[in-house]
C-alpha cells in the first residue's frame, strides 16, 4: 500500500447551529482552510510521528477501528482545534476517504457524509450532519431548508431526526474569522442546549425563533439581501446567548465587529471558539478584533469539499 493523501475543508455556519441538532434550520459554507490526512502501511499504528494513544485521539480512534492493520497517520492543516470552525468535521472526513483510498473503495460523497456524521455523533453524543456534510460538500450547504433553497444532494437520518441536505448558492460576500483562542469542546456545549431545551419550555421558543430567522436568512441570500442577512446573524447571536452557549470573549468580538459590519455572530458550538463578521470593511473589522483580544482572519468561501491530494 502506497501513502494516501485526502484533504477536507473546515466551515463557518452562518446561520442556525445547535437549532440543527434538534431539526432546524441551518447553512453552513466551507472555508479556504483545510486538514489534509495522510495514511501509510506501518509495523504499529502512530499519529504525527508519535504511538497511538486512543484517549488521545476519540475521533480517530472511532475510524481506526473501521481498519485491522496498523498504520502511519500524518496530519496537517489550518482549522485550529475546538475554534468552532469544523475541525473535527474536517479531520473525520478527510481520514475516511483516505482510509477508503487505502481500502481501495472509491466512496461516493453521500456515503462519506453519513459515516463521517456517525463518527462525530458517537463520540459526540448528539450532532447533527451539518459540519460533516459541509465538509464534505464543500461550497454552501442548507440542512432542512425549503426544498426551493437549492438542489438536493442527500438524506441522513439517526434515530428519529432526519436532515436533508441541499447545496445553496451563495453570493459574493466577505466574512472575516475572530478567534477567541479559547479551546471549547462541542459535546458539552450541545449537551448544556439540550438540558436547558428539556427542563425549559422559553429554550425550545428560542430554538423555534432560530429555525425561523434562519429561514429568513435563506430568504435574504437568495435575494442577496446582505443587510437583512447580516441583521439575522446578529439577531441569531443573541438567541444563541439566551440558550447560554456564547461567552464574555466572543460577546466582546462580536461587539466590536458590529460598528464596521452588516452583522456579526459566534460559529459552531460557542462557549470560546470563533465568530464571525459579515462585512464590506475587512480591514476595519480586523483591527477591531486584534483590539479586543481575538485573532482575526478573512476567510473565503466557495471552496472544495474533500478530495484526494
Ligand atoms: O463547533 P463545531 O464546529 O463543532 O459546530 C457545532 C455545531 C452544532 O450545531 C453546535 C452541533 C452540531 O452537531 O450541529
Amino acid at each position: 500500500m502506497n501513502a494516501i493523501s485526502a484533504s477536507a475543508p473546515g466551515k463557518v455556519i452562518l446561520l442556525g447551529e445547535h437549532a440543527v441538532v434538534y431539526g432546524k434550520p441551518a447553512v453552513a459554507l466551507a472555508i479556504d482552510r483545510r486538514i489534509k490526512c495522510t495514511l501509510s502501511p506501518a509495523a504499529e499504528t502512530t499519529v504525527n510521528g508519535r504511538s497511538y494513544d486512543p484517549s488521545k485521539h476519540p475521533y480517530l480512534d472511532h475510524m481506526i477501528n473501521l481498519f485491522s492493520r496498523p498504520v502511519r497517520i500524518e496530519t496537517e492543516g489550518s482549522v485550529p482545534p475546538g475554534s468552532g470552525l469544523g475541525s473535527s468535521a474536517a479531520l473525520s472526513v478527510s481520514f475516511l476517504k483516505a482510509l477508503n483510498g487505502v481500502m481501495g473503495n472509491d466512496i461516493d460523497n453521500e456515503r462519506l457524509a453519513n459515516d463521517a456524521f456517525i463518527t462525530e455523533y458517537t463520540v459526540q453524543g448528539r450532532a447533527s450532519p451539518l459540519d460533516t456534510s459541509a465538509s464534505t460538500h464543500g461550497m454552501g450547504i442548507v440542512v432542512n431548508g425549503p426544498e426551493d433553497s437549492g438542489e438536493h444532494l442527500w438524506d441522513i437520518s439517526k434515530n428519529e431526526s432526519k436532515w436533508s441536505v441541499r447545496d445553496i448558492r451563495i453570493p459574493e460576500m466577505t466574512l472575516v474569522v475572530g478567534y477567541t483562542g479559547i479551546h471549547a469542546a462541542t459535546g458539552p456545549l450541545v449537551e448544556k442546549v439540550r438540558r436547558y431545551k428539556d427542563k425549559c419550555g422559553f429554550a425550545k421558543d428560542v430554538i423555534n425563533d432560530i429555525g425561523n430567522l434562519t429561514i429568513e436568512g435563506i430568504g435574504a441570500l437568495k435575494k442577496n439581501d446582505i443587510v437583512r442577512l447580516g441583521n439575522l446573524m446578529t439577531q441569531d447571536h443573541r438567541s444563541l446567548s439566551i440558550l447560554g452557549v456564547s461567552c464574555n470573549e466572543l460577546n466582546k468580538l462580536v461587539n466590536a465587529s458590529l460598528e464596521y459590519s452588516y452583522g456579526a455572530k459566534l460559529t459552531g458550538a460557542g462557549g470560546g471558539g470563533s465568530m464571525i463578521a459579515l462585512t464590506d470593511r475587512p480591514e476595519k473589522v480586523c483591527e477591531a478584533i486584534s483590539l479586543h483580544g481575538g485573532t482575526p482572519f478573512i476567510v473565503r468561501t466557495g471552496v472544495d469539499g474533500a478530495r484526494k491530494e
